[in-house]
């Protein structure tokens, strides 16, 4: 039991057939961060949403939501948690307040609440101008966001979001994630998230999951992810350097620890390695002191794309 948690798992498994869905998996949850899980088409992103969702049972180990067990303490467990999966939940021949009524009854809310928390959250998901007319002329961002307000809608502590944003825009994404990291700051939501667009998990995620055959390959935040990767690029092209300059460079480089390989040339320095922000700011500031004349340089950092591709591509695979 840590209050810190809001879900945790020990040794979960969950086969089809023969098939292993998840492996012994453990894996802890904090609470109120927004938790995104990556991985490839059938690692078991969507089977361990819906045990966690208490959409289907585990064959072994334990889970809890907010120290409940899903298990034993489900409708307790149902209580705390919001869905919002890949199939839209609303009916198209009502408006908005028509499906805010209708799930809120479904909550046990009474009709005072269901009015007070709708108007907050239509107001927030920005769809309160449109509140009365039918769902059937919303456009597919519109219905996107009062489905999210819905399952938000009994205040849950927990939110199962299976790719919230497929099929929106850049821009209607962007405004849905930063509605829900709103949300989620100020009510202590923790969200749970399997997206494909890994851009945006970048911006909004406090920790990320990274999963394969029904197991957690690693955890940590986006730069924690990305850091490890040491894949950021740095290009530095200087004027001629002199051969006891270019040996000063290459004992000033070899000694950065970040910096995982690299070549120098008189005319330019080609360097691979983690934190690249730090070490060009550091390389640059050396050249200068040393009085090298910089003509150009580049940084590429590496993304949360680039993780998907070491972790589960054969490509990225060393
Ligand atoms: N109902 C089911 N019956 C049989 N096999 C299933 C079922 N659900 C999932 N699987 C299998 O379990 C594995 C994990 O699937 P899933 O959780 O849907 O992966 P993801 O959501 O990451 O694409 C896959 O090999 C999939 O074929
Ligand atoms: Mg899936």
């Amino acid at each position: 039991m840590c209050a810190h948690y809001e879900i945790t798992l020990n040794d979960v498994s969950k086969t089809f057939g023969k098939k292993i869905a998840l492996d012994k998996m453990s894996l802890k949850i904090k609470k109120g961060s927004i938790f995104g899980l990556i991985g490839p088409n059938g690692a078991g992103k969507s089977t361990l949403t819906s045990l966690l969702a208490t959409l289907s049972l585990p064959d072994g180990g334990t889970v809890t939501i907010s120290d409940l067990d899903v298990i034993s303490q489900v409708k307790q467990v149902r209580k705390k948690i919001g869905i919002t999966f890949q199939g839209l939940s609303i009916f198209t021949t009502g408006t908005a307040w028509d499906n805010l009524l209708i799930a809120g009854k479904m909550n046990d809310m009474n009709t005072s609440k269901i009015k007070d928390r709708g108007e907050y959250l239509l107001k927030e998901f920005n769809l309160n101008q449109v509140s009365n007319d039918l769902v059937g002329t919303y456009s597919g961002g519109m219905k996107r966001k009062l489905d999210i307000a819905i399952s938000l809608l009994h205040k849950p502590e927990v939110l199962f979001l299976d790719e919230p944003t497929t099929g929106l825009d850049p821009e209607s994404r962007n405004i849905l994630w930063q509605i829900i990291s709103n949300i989620s700051d100020r009510e202590g939501t923790t969200i749970f998230v399997t997206t494909h667009y890994l851009e945006e998990l970048n911006n909004v995620a406090t920790d990320i999951a990274l999963i394969n055959n029904g197991k957690i390959l690693d955890v940590g935040t986006p730069k924690e992810l990305i850091n490890k990767l040491a894949a950021d690029h740095i290009e530095i092209h200087f004027s001629n350097l002199n051969s006891s300059m270019i040996q000063k460079l290459d004992e000033y480089v070899s000694n950065l620890v970040e910096v995982v390989n690299y070549t120098i040339k008189p005319r330019s320095l080609i360097m691979i390695g983690s934190k690249g922000q730090q070490i060009i700011s550091k390389l640059l500031e050396f050249l200068i002191r040393n009085e090298v004349e910089i003509e150009f340089s580049e940084l590429k950092q590496a993304t949360l794309n680039d993780v998907y591709l070491a972790n589960f591509t054969e490509k990225g695979a060393k």
